[in-house]
C-alpha cells in the first residue's frame, strides 16, 4: 500500500525558501489556482516564470479531470503536476479522490511525490490521500516477471496546514482503503485458488483484528437444515461453508452484512455461455464486500456491533448436481422449486439471510450481491440497484452512495412482483419470466427476512470494471466496502447522539 506521509506544508509552495533537489510537486487546485499569494503564485515565482507560461499555452483551467505537466521547470524541481478538482462550491469527496487518484497516476513512475492543496481542496486532502492510495492497487501474485511500465511510486508526502487532524482522519481512511484491498484481492483471486473452503480460512485471517470468526462446515450446515444452499453447492467437489463474522464495538443488537459468496457460478445444468464464463468468479463480490467492510469497521475500531455472514459455495455441474426441476427445503423451512440451476445466488442468500435474522435479531439486515444481469441492463455499470422494504434504511444507504461514490439507484418492490413466483408443486419457484427479474429475485429474496428492516444491493454491474478509473484499476472493484463503511459510521453518530 503506498506510504502517506503527513507533514507541515511545503515551503516552497508558501514562499519560503528553494525547492528541495529533484523535487516532485502535485498540486490539486479549482480554477481559481492563480490567485495571488496562493501556492501556485510561489511556485510560479520559485520557478521564475515557468508555470505560468506552461498554463497559459496549456488547456488547464483548474476544472475536474483536467491536469498539466511540466518537466524540469528549473534546475532544483524535476516535474509539477497540476490536477484540477473543479470549482470549490462543487467540491466532494468523490471528487477529490478521482483527483487524489490521478495524481498518483500521474507521477507512477518515480517513487515519491509531495501533494499540496490549493483552497478548500486542502480540507479533503484525507480523501485525496485515499484515492491515491485506492487508485495505486495492483493484483500481482502471479506476475513472476516485472512489468516493464510497473508503478514506481510508493511515498506521497501530504503538505497541509493542520498535519495533526489529518494524520487522524488518515487513519480511519486507510483502515477502509485496507478493507477495500481486502475485498479486490478477493475478487481477483482465480476460481482454482478461491474455493469455498479456502475463501473461509481467508476469513479466518480476521481474527488478528479482533473479529470473531466461526466456520459452518457442509455438514454443520446439514445438520442445520440449509437445504437451498446446500442444493447449490452439490454438484462441486468443494464443500460449501457458512461464515460468520463478529465484531463487537457496542453492546447494541448488531447490523448485520450478508453476502453471495458463490466462487465460481458456470450455470451448473442450466450452463452459462462459454463466452465471458470466466468474469463468474467474481460471483463472491457480495461476500468480499462483508469481509472488507468487517475488517475496515475493525481496523478503525468503530464503535458499532456488526456482523456478517456469507454464502460461499461452488455452482458446478456433476452427476450429483441439483437439476432444474428439483425442490430443495431451506432453512426457513419453505420450499423451492428449483426451475434454473443458475439463478443460484438467491438460494444461497435465502438461507444465509433467515439463518442471520434468526440467531442475531440484527437491527437491520443488508445483503449484498452479484445476482442478476437484469440490473446491468437495468443500471448498467454505474449504480447498484438498491431494494428495500424500509425507507429510512433505503434513504441511508442511497445518501451514504452518494456521499461515497458507490452509488446506488432504488428500484420498485411491491406484491405484484412476488406473486410471480407462485409455483405448482412448491411454496415457491427460483424464476420468473425475464421482464423485472432483478426485482422478482429481491422479492424472493424478502420472503426470508420478515419483519427486519432490510435491503438488498444488486451489485452485478459494479463488482468489475473493464476499464480504469482514477480511483480503480481495471478489475476488481471492492464495491460495497465504503458504502457499509458509511451506514455503520452513520450508526455510531445517531447511537452517540441517542
Ligand atoms: N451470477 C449471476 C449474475 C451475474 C450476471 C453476475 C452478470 C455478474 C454479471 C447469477 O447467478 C445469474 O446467473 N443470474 C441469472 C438469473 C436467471 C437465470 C434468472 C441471470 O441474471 O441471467
Ligand atoms: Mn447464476
Ligand atoms: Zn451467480
Amino acid at each position: 500500500m503506498l506510504d502517506i506521509q503527513i507533514q507541515a506544508p511545503f515551503p516552497i509552495l508558501q514562499g519560503k525558501g528553494a525547492p528541495e533537489s529533484e523535487q516532485t510537486l502535485v498540486l490539486i487546485t479549482g480554477p481559481d489556482f492563480d490567485n495571488a499569494n496562493g501556492p501556485f503564485s510561489h511556485l510560479d515565482a520559485a520557478t521564475g516564470g515557468a508555470l505560468g507560461r506552461a498554463v497559459a499555452i496549456s488547456r488547464f483551467k483548474g476544472q475536474r479531470d483536467q491536469s498539466c505537466v511540466l518537466l524540469a521547470p528549473c534546475a532544483a524541481v524535476a516535474r509539477i503536476v497540476l490536477i484540477g478538482c473543479g470549482p470549490d462550491e462543487e467540491l466532494d469527496i468523490p471528487t477529490m479522490e478521482a483527483a487524489g487518484g490521478q495524481a498518483a497516476k500521474a507521477v507512477h513512475d518515480t517513487t515519491h511525490a509531495d501533494l499540496a492543496f490549493a483552497g478548500r481542496c486542502a480540507e479533503f486532502a484525507a480523501h485525496a490521500a485515499f484515492g491515491a492510495t485506492i487508485g495505486r492497487y495492483r493484483f500481482d501474485l502471479y506476475h513472476t516477471e516485472e512489468a516493464e511500465n510497473a508503478p514506481q511510486l510508493q511515498r506521497l508526502h501530504l503538505g497541509v496546514d493542520n498535519p495533526d487532524a489529518l494524520r487522524e482522519e488518515w487513519e480511519s481512511l486507510r483502515a477502509v482503503a485496507q478493507g477495500v484491498f481486502r475485498a479486490r484481492d478477493l475478487v481477483s483471486e482465480p476460481p482454482n485458488i478461491l474455493n469455498p473452503p479456502e475463501f473461509a480460512r481467508r476469513i479466518e485471517t480476521l481474527r488478528d483484528l479482533g473479529v470473531e470468526v466461526e466456520i459452518l462446515n457442509a455438514a454443520t450446515l446439514r445438520e442445520l437444515g440449509f437445504g437451498a444452499l446446500l442444493g447449490v453447492a452439490q454438484g462441486s467437489d468443494q464443500e460449501a461453508r457458512v461464515a460468520i463474522m463478529r465484531y463487537r464495538g457496542s453492546e447494541e443488537a448488531p447490523i448485520a452484512f450478508i453476502g453471495k459468496g458463490v466462487t465460481f457460478d458456470s450455470g451448473g445444468i442450466s450452463i452459462k455461455p462459454a463466452a465471458g464464463m470466466d468474469e463468474m468468479k467474481t460471483d463472491m463480490g457480495g461476500a468480499a464486500a462483508v469481509v472488507g467492510a468487517l475488517e475496515a469497521v475493525a481496523r478503525r475500531k468503530a464503535k458499532t456491533h456488526v456482523i456478517g455472514v456469507v454464502g460461499l459455495v461452488e455452482n458446478m455441474l456433476s452427476g450429483n448436481a441439483q437439476r432444474p426441476g428439483d425442490v430443495v427445503r431451506s432453512y426457513a423451512g419453505k420450499t423451492i422449486e428449483v426451475l434454473n440451476t443458475d439463478a443460484e445466488g438467491r438460494l444461497v442468500l435465502a438461507d444465509v439471510l433467515a439463518y442471520a435474522k434468526e440467531r442475531f435479531q440484527p437491527r437491520l439486515m443488508v445483503d449484498l450481491a452479484t445476482l442478476t444481469g437484469a440490473i446491468v441492463v437495468s443500471l448498467g455499470h454505474v449504480r447498484a440497484g438498491l431494494f428495500s422494504t424500509d425507507d429510512t434504511l433505503a434513504n441511508a444507504l442511497f445518501d451514504a452512495g452518494e456521499e461515497t461514490g458507490e452509488a446506488l439507484w432504488r428500484m420498485p418492490m411491491g406484491k405484484a412482483y412476488d406473486r410471480q413466483l407462485r409455483s405448482d408443486i412448491a411454496d415457491m419457484k427460483n424464476i420468473t419470466g425475464r421482464p423485472g427479474s432483478s426485482i422478482t429475485a429481491a422479492q424472493f429474496l424478502a420472503r426470508f427476512v420478515g419483519d427486519t428492516p432490510w435491503a438488498h444491493l444488486d451489485i452485478a454491474g459494479v463488482a468489475w470494471r473493464s476499464d480504469a478509473a482514477p480511483q480503480c484499476p481495471k478489475g476488481a472493484t471492492g464495491f460495497g466496502v465504503r458504502l457499509l463503511d458509511a451506514l455503520v459510521r452513520r450508526h455510531e453518530q445517531s447511537d452517540r447522539a441517542a
